[in-house]
């Protein structure tokens, strides 16, 4: 059997058949009841619905209503665009396309709100016209269907999705058809528990024949974020103090109290002598962690150089200010460099 005869045989048992927007069909009830169901629950739009189609109860009424009304009818159900888009729709078929919806696919598309899904969906379910849809059901269920490896997100996979879902149309029945493949994807080829064993499609669908239903569609690829090294120079002097620097006014931190860092350990030793005037004592190695940023992640080093200074070398110098860890911990710090200072206390 067919997939499409699988699905229509599944519809017939089991489809939703008296959702209000199935009763009195016409092509203005099926596009408003669309619109609403995008990104939202069919429990949650039932009611919506009914009190619009009440109010407005075709193209024309909708066209002229002022669009204030339009909108307080939409309080609650959320995605505003969705309701402005609808009213301009109205008054364009009303003055373009004499109040009718037009039959032509393209037609549809060029409406505000309407997309190739979407206008697939007026096709087939008010016209019969054979036209795929590919909202988040159908691409799930065909995704799991033909394994289909790739992010929906990305072009050549939403093609690919596209193409397999305008071959698979049967030639009979294409309105129940539409709304079997919603139907499956809302109630059994859910997004995290599929309920497998009772899928018509079970027997040739590739995701459940060769691997977890659930990793299909594949999700947005993270982004891998680069990792960079420092080396924070954590100078502590013989009374206990630390020596912190302000750090430039712009990028990471800007403006607040830091140790000194360094890119590669081999200076370290240089740089307190030479830059900070400190006579060594003894270098030891914490254990390194990492900070996350929105763009990287910094893995950070932390060495404690623990050596003596005299009262002449702190007053010469520039590049830092040695605080008592109490002090420091007033200033404006980063979370680590505070953390650390805790760590040190
Ligand atoms: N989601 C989108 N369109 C739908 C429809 N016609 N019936 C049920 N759920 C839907």
């Amino acid at each position: 059997m067919t997939f499409s005869d699988q699905l229509l045989n599944w519809f017939d048992k089991h489809g939703r058949k008296d959702l209000p927007w199935q009763q009195n069909v016409t092509p203005y009830r099926v596009w408003l009841s669309e619109i609403m169901l995008q990104q939202t629950q069919v429990k949650t739009v039932i009611p919506y619905f009914e009190r619009f189609t009440q109010r407005y109860p075709d193209i024309n009424s909708l066209a002229v209503a002022p669009t204030d009304d339009v909108l307080a009818l939409w309080t609650g159900l959320g995605y505003y665009a969705r309701a402005r888009n609808l009213h301009k729709a109205a008054q364009t078929i009303k003055t373009k396309h004499n109040g009718q919806m037009p039959k032509k696919i393209e037609q549809l598309i060029a409406l505000p709100g309407i997309g190739r899904s979407t206008a697939g969906a007026i096709m087939a379910l008010a016209h019969n016209q054979r036209a795929p849809i590919l909202d988040g059901n159908v691409k799930r269920v065909l995704a799991r269907y033909y394994q289909v490896e790739g992010w929906p997100g990305k072009k050549p996979v939403e093609n690919k999705l596209w193409t397999l879902a305008e071959q698979l149309l049967p030639e009979h029945r294409i309105a129940h058809y539409i709304q079997a493949q919603m139907d499956l994807g809302a109630t059994l080829c859910t997004r995290t528990k599929p309920s497998c064993e009772q899928c018509p499609l079970k027997d040739n669908c590739q995701a459940f024949l060769h691997d977890f239903p659930q990793n299909y569609p594949h999700s947005k690829p993270k982004k891998i974020i680069p990792i960079k090294e420092t080396y924070w120079l954590v100078m502590q002097s013989q009374s206990g103090k630390v020596l912190l620097e302000r750090r430039p006014p712009s990028g990471i931190w800007g403006g607040l109290w830091s140790f000194p860092e360094v890119e590669s350990p081999t200076e370290i030793s240089d740089i307190c002598t030479e830059k900070f005037n400190l006579n060594i004592a003894t270098v030891s190695i914490k254990p390194s962690f990492k900070h996350v940023f929105s763009h990287f992640k910094l893995s950070i080093h932390p060495h404690l150089i623990e050596g003596t200074i005299t009262p002449m070398q702190i007053n010469e110098n520039n590049n830092g200010q040695w605080y008592k860890i109490s002090e420091a911990l007033l200033l404006g710090l980063p979370a680590p460099v505070k953390y650390f200072l805790h760590s040190l206390q």
